[in-house]
């Protein structure tokens, strides 16, 4: 017991990250840090979640939760760029907790960034699968039937239940067979895929101006008496209920929102990685979460006001762009079709960098010695750790497979504000243990941003309600077992 606050020395952590010929290969550049950023952020929270948000909590001031879940991820992006330019090493705020607030706090972060990379990964492969029957449905007339594209908790209006999603789990096993195949040729991939999802948030943003009908982003709030509307699944949104109209529905907005943004921090665990990443992780993250937010405020703002907020919980469903343009952006049925090629690209995108973190971040634990062996195994040739690759194809195809997007969502946003409330405080504690260390970045105005990223993220934790603070408990105390079982009789920072 006297050991669960051991520190990770940081001499240690340095010289690990400097043996990179042992371990991973480092090649990326900043360009290649912004487009994995940009790769991993832009996804199914802009093209799936925004509309969801708008539809039951926030209406068109969506744009407002957009910029409440930017701020607090810009704060917390500060002290991500203070770590990772400090602790150069793969892991993110695992690593860096490890160094700072001891083995069981890293342990706790370590363990929720599972739910941020993996249902992140899962929730992304549902949007996917969502926007596949979309495109089936234009270009070829018909669509994977809805027991084999859904979860068994969704029913369909016919009343169709489904069994289980099986284009997630597809795209999931194409994207681990080419990350096992190397990082090299993933980043190329990626950056083309980045420049498209770039452009058609775009071309989507500048086309769909014309489109805003003023009458649609008034009443600018959801107000109390908007009524109820039955969702396409079935689902009945009260607007009466409090986190579903006004003030505390924007609030929401933000947690459910905030989805949208995740992804940034992912930079940090290719540290081990990237070329100077002194100088290149602070550019990486802080670009890419900058372009980002920029994009997501005018996208929602186009976004409600081509279509009535309530229309993305009747008809519009996960596919509520291709929706949006379809019913009320007559003459660009063309730009739909490429929206949602491009969605499918861009997705795929998220869901790579969702997967390499996630095991980049195993590969650390297990380094440590507080997961097995197994995740930090790197292939012969490739040298990836593929059989980590593999387990975690496995764990993250049971959830998109079988759990509907709007839980493993909620999930995920839940688990990266709880990571990211503990790398806010670590940056304090960090200046008051080891004030002489270098730091290439420094976070500004210590302890009033780390302190102000703390509130905004645990307001927006708050947001998301009972049931997901219950599932977050539950995966916690799973998490205690395991350390508990365990990490502790394996941690190697116990036998230094
Ligand atoms: N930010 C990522 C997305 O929107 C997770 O899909």
């Amino acid at each position: 017991m006297g050991k669960l606050f051991v520190k990770k020395p940081l001499s240690l952590l340095l010289s690990e990250a400097s043996e990179s010929e042992k371990g991973l290969k480092r090649t990326l550049g900043a360009g290649s840090l912004i487009a994995l950023g940009i790769g991993a952020i832009i996804g199914a929270g802009l093209f799936v979640r925004t509309a969801a948000a708008a539809g039951q909590h926030a209406g068109p001031a969506v744009t407002i939760s957009f910029i409440i879940a930017a701020i607090g991820c810009a704060l917390a992006g500060l002290c991500y760029a203070e770590f990772a330019s400090m602790i150069p090493i793969a892991g993110s705020a695992y690593t860096y907790s490890y160094a700072t607030m001891g083995e069981f706090i890293a342990w706790i972060i370590g363990w929720d960034l599972v739910l941020e990379y993996a249902l992140g990964a899962a929730t992304v492969a549902i949007g996917w699968s969502q926007y596949l029957n979309k495109l089936l449905e234009k270009a070829l007339g018909f669509t994977i039937p809805y027991e084999w594209s859904h979860s068994p908790f969704e029913t369909s209006d016919a009343g169709v239940h489904g069994i289980m999603n099986l284009p997630a789990v597809f795209i999931l096993l194409l994207l681990t067979i080419l990350l096992i195949r190397g990082i090299e040729g993933s980043a190329i991939v990626n950056n083309i895929i980045v420049i498209t999802k770039v452009s058609i948030v775009i071309l989507l943003i500048l086309l769909g101006w014309q489109f805003i009908n003023p009458a649609n982003h008034t009443p600018f709030t959801i107000p109390a008496d908007a009524g109820s509307v039955t969702m396409h699944n079935g689902k009945v949104i009260n607007y009466a209920d409090f986190w579903f109209h006004g003030i505390p529905g924007v609030l929401r907005g933000a947690g459910v929102v905030f989805f949208a943004f995740i992804g940034f921090d992912a930079v940090s665990t290719a540290a081990q990685e990237t070329k100077n990443p002194k100088k290149n992780m602070p550019i990486g993250i802080l670009v890419s979460l900058a372009i980002c937010t920029i994009l997501y405020i005018l996208f929602s703002y186009v976004l409600t006001g081509i279509a009535p907020y309530k229309d993305f919980l009747r008809q519009g469903g996960e596919a509520s762009v291709a929706y949006a343009i379809d019913t009320y952006m007559h003459g660009y049925s063309w730009l739909s079709t490429f929206v949602t090629v491009a969605i499918l690209a861009g997705f795929s995108s998220v869901i790579l960098v969702m997967l390499l973190g996630q095991t980049r971040v195993f590969y650390s634990m297990s380094n440590d010695g507080l997961v097995p062996k197994v995740f930090s195994n790197l292939h012969p040739k490739f040298r990836t750790p593929y059989r980590s690759q593999m387990l975690f194809f496995g764990f993250v195809s049971i959830f998109a497979a079988f759990i509907p997007d709007s839980v493993v969502g909620d999930m995920t946003s839940i688990g990266t504000l709880f990571a990211f409330v503990l790398v806010c405080l670590g940056v304090i504690v960090m200046r008051k243990t080891n004030p002489e260390l270098q730091r290439a970045f420094k976070t500004p105005w210590v302890p009033v941003v780390p302190i102000l990223g703390a509130l905004f993220c645990i307001t927006m934790i708050v947001s998301l309600g009972i049931e997901n603070w219950a599932r977050l408990i539950v995966w916690l105390i799973i998490g205690f077992i395991i350390y508990f079982g365990y990490s502790v009789k394996h941690s190697k920072a116990r036998k230094l």
